[in-house]
């Protein structure tokens, strides 16, 4: 794990949310770290983990299995939680990010 206080990284995440229209890969990242990392990895998870792997995964993909989520279309109890506080613009900061590093 990095050794980045929460708080830093939160408001580096305002930040970036505020100024820019785009998705954000930069974006996504530093709220990938701060939430998603913790289940999901920064990469793989190891084989046997529960949790599904996110790296390269189609843009796509992430951003309507979130949005999923977030309507409860998808069941999931921890991603339903999850997902319903993500924004229209958290969730293509994410899938941008995770789309875009290697798995
Ligand atoms: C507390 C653990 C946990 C955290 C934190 C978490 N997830 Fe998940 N995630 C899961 C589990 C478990 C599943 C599998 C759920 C299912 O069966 O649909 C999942 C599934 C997913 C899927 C579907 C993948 C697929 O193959 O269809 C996506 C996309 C996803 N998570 C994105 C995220 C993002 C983005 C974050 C951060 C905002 C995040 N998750 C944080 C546990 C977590």
């Amino acid at each position: 794990m990095l050794k980045v206080s929460t708080s830093t990284v939160f408001f580096l995440f305002l930040g970036f949310s505020g100024t820019s229209h785009a998705a954000s890969p930069y974006a996504g990242k530093s709220l990938a770290a701060k939430v998603c990392s913790q289940c999901h990895g920064i990469r793989q998870p190891s084989a046997d983990a529960p949790f599904p792997p996110l790296a390269g995964r189609d843009a796509g993909y992430l951003k309507q299995a979130l949005t999923q989520y977030r309507d409860k279309t998808r069941r999931s109890e921890v991603m339903n939680r999850i997902a319903s506080s993500l924004s229209d613009k958290d969730i293509a900061n994410l899938a941008s990010y995770y789309s875009k590093i290697k798995p």
